[in-house]
């Protein structure tokens, strides 16, 4: 499973990729608005920080096709290789997602709440679908399960695509789907960060050191 990160903020991102295995970068319209910066000013920021190798996921905003469309070449031509354009699995999206497929754009399929909607977009050529995991769970359905069941149609239908699981709420969640083995999940910085908080790890981390300067002296190491 790929592990992206959920977020605009730069100093965050610069953070979490210090420390974790990144593989790439999501933002939506909202993360782009709580930057309170200009939008592209914030993406080349954060592609110059990840570089051309990483992948960066970012949405259109346009309401219908055409607009779609031009969205996405601004966004591409901005950000360049290794730039996956969201776009909506709603009507006018998909009739987007074909278009932009032939012209070698890369898509993620987003805003998805039903295993139907990516199925469409799988169709259409996209390369990842977004299932909103904790927002199909506050409906009142269960969105790990509807993660799951869009990861099974792809495999049994042959279908390229693979699950960006996104929305996720705790470590709980993301564990179920590591687990079942889906393609990637992009999420917040302090969920990342909740992977491993853990008194049992720090305190066991902790004692190895005491013990070790017990033998050797304070603030002494291996080197
Ligand atoms: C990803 O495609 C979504 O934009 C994002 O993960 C939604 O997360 P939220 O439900 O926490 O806003």
């Amino acid at each position: 499973m790929k592990l992206l990160i959920d977020d605009a903020h730069i100093d965050l991102i610069k953070k979490i990729c210090d420390y974790y295995p990144v593989d790439g970068v999501t933002t939506n319209p909202s993360i782009l608005a709580k930057s309170g910066r200009q939008p592209f000013e914030v993406l080349k920021e954060i592609r110059s920080f990840i570089g051309k190798d990483t992948e960066l996921h970012v949405q259109v905003v346009a309401k219908n096709a055409e607009g779609m469309v031009e969205d996405a070449h601004r966004i591409v031509k901005e950000l360049g290789a290794n730039t996956y354009v969201k776009v909506p699995s709603v009507p006018e999206g998909f009739k987007a997602m074909k278009i932009l497929v032939k012209g070698n754009i890369n898509i993620t399929a987003t805003a998805i709440y039903t295993p139907m909607q990516a199925f469409l977009a799988a169709k259409c050529g996209a390369s990842y679908a977004a299932p909103y995991v904790n927002r199909i769970d506050n409906m009142g359905f269960n969105g790990i399960q509807v993660t799951k069941q869009i990861h099974d149609i792809f495999k049994n239908n042959n279908l390229k695509t693979e699950v960006l699981a996104a929305s996720f709420k705790n470590s709980q969640q993301v564990l179920e789907l590591c687990e079942y083995g889906i393609g990637a999940s992009t999420i917040a910085p302090d969920i990342i960060e909740g992977l491993v908080k853990n008194q049992a790890i720090t305190s066991a981390v902790d004692d190895f050191i005491k013990d070790f300067e017990a033998l050797t002296g304070e603030g002494k190491t291996m080197s």
